[in-house]
């Protein structure tokens, strides 16, 4: 049996802005307990937490400072217990984000297991590597005179993975979650967990980042996936980046590594057929044929799609969302997606993100009430709401609208396996037009453009249309697509 995540739709939360529960105006876990009718009813899979820990909040949960619990804004461990249960109920299942790349400062390793960090002498950077800050990945602690490695900012130590000792504490966490019930972890930064051990390895990436020691990366993932293989069905989502499309298929090992690899071009490309062909082939290709991949179009990190494809146009954000469901692999929807929640402007004055991804954090838009059915009326929720026309309550029984557009799309998954799992076959199409085949009898039509278009050797039924008026159409060797139209053919 084909394991529960191939094709799955998984559904991103950012805890904090999903659903406030007690009215303190931030998102916590039983207010997402309260919204699991609205999820098994949109139907995922499965829900990706992003980090649920005690956090110093430096970088929002991804400077953890207690793996094993749960942060005090966002409730309790018998809270997350109480979630995996609720969710389980209803056949959804709980990812966890897991954060091996580094801890917060905060956290009691830094001061009482120095050896699981990465030093060097003095004040000195020993070499050129930058953090995410574009500034030197090395900070110096006049506690100890020496200097520490931190890919990312400098409250975040990146922990030496070279050390058998974090690697044997990693596999207790994930046995710890694992036996809690929870269904896997997305893993932050998993194709880099390990860095060079030499410091005058040449800095990777477009962003001059520590090189990762690649063959102690894949020993690692190996590690990771025995602990999973101990307790059955559970994923290993990795997150892996551009630079890493060369060689994906290499983070499957011998069917002993990740399970998915989760590339991130889709989420900062543009929306021009050409592009995305070039994307998702180049990503097919580096797959070699096995596994898959997760497609994601929105995330925590950057522009809502909405904003960044669709300027706004409705039809754009529709079009988007039916290309992105109909691509093979697991597709993930972060909140608000399927409503086509834009980016928000967030005033300086509001800001809480050093890197300014505050816009695509904003509480999800329930209701067009005050407090947007995030929080209270009266309660000034952590980031700012966005624009409350925008939201489920107004979209959910509108047949025509984009809810029901995304919530039909995901049962499409189901009733046309092809659409989930089928081979990707790029079509040749006019400009400006994204058109595949997907498995034997499927075939995925968008027209990216502000222009009429006509694509011809399609025969077949239309399963589903962003124009919902032509669903059921039935097409025998032309098509003809308005200006962002979008549409699912099967035979
Ligand atoms: C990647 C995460 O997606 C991002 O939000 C975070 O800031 C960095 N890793 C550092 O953990
Ligand atoms: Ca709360």
């Amino acid at each position: 049996m084909a394991p529960w995540w191939e094709g799955a739709v998984l559904y991103q939360i950012y805890p904090r802005s999903f659903q406030d529960s007690n009215g303190d105006g931030i998102g916590d876990l039983a207010g997402i307990v309260r919204r699991l009718d609205h999820l098994a009813w949109l139907g995922v899979d499965a829900l990706w937490l992003n980090p649920t820990y005690p956090s110093a909040d430096a970088d929002w949960g991804y400077d953890v400072v207690d793996y094993t619990d749960v942060h005090p804004d966002l409730g309790t461990l018998t809270d997350l217990d109480r979630l995996i249960a609720e969710a389980s109920a209803r056949g959804i299942r709980i990812l966890l984000d897991l954060v091996p790349g580094h801890t917060s400062d905060r956290h009691p390793w830094f001061r009482t297991r120095r050896d699981w960090y990465t030093w060097v002498a003095g004040a000195e950077s020993p070499n050129d590597w930058l953090c995410g800050s574009a500034a030197s990945a090395w900070t110096h602690d006049p506690t100890c005179g020496r200097s520490y490695l931190h890919t990312f900012r400098p409250e975040q130590p990146d922990l030496n993975w070279w050390s058998e000792e974090v690697r044997e504490e990693f596999d207790r966490i994930l046995a710890y979650w694992f036996a809690r019930g929870v269904a896997g972890f997305r893993i932050d930064a998993a194709a880099r967990v390990v860095k060079s051990r030499d410091l005058a390895a040449p800095a990777a990436g477009p962003w001059l980042r520590p090189p990762p020691d690649l063959a102690e990366v894949h020993a690692v993932l190996r590690r990771w996936r025995n602990v999973a293989e101990r307790y059955g069905d559970r994923l290993l989502l990795g997150q892996t980046w551009i630079e890493d499309a060369g060689g994906l298929s290499a983070f499957f090992g011998e069917n002993d590594e990740l399970h998915i690899v989760h590339p991130f071009a889709l989420s900062v490309s543009q929306l021009y057929a050409l592009v995305l062909h070039e994307i998702v082939g180049s990503v097919e290709a580096s797959l070699q044929g096995r596994g898959s991949a997760a497609w994601q179009a929105s995330s925590h990190d950057v522009i809502r799609f909405p904003t960044r494809w669709g300027a706004g146009d409705e039809r754009r954000t529709r079009a988007a969302l039916m290309l992105l469901l109909g691509l093979r692999g697991t597709v993930i929807l972060y909140y608000g997606d399927e409503i086509g929640m834009s980016q928000t402007n967030v005033p300086a004055r509001r800001a809480r993100d050093h890197w300014g991804r505050d816009g695509c954090r904003t509480p999800m838009q329930w209701a067009d009430v005050p407090g947007g059915g995030f929080t209270d009326p009266d309660v000034e929720p952590w980031l700012p709401l966005g624009d409350l026309r925008v939201n489920v309550e107004s979209q959910r029984d509108d047949p025509a609208s984009t809810l029901s557009l995304c919530r039909d799309l995901i049962a499409l998954r189901r009733q046309l396996p092809e659409l989930a799992t089928g081979c990707y076959e790029p079509i040749k199409a006019p400009p400006g037009v994204w058109a595949c085949r997907r498995g034997e009898r499927v075939v995925v039509v968008a027209n990216l453009s502000g222009a009429a278009t006509r694509l011809t050797g399609v025969e077949g039924t239309v399963r589903l249309a962003t124009e919902r008026a032509r669903d059921g159409e039935i097409v025998k060797g032309a098509l003809r697509l308005e200006p962002w139209e979008a549409v699912v053919v099967a035979d």
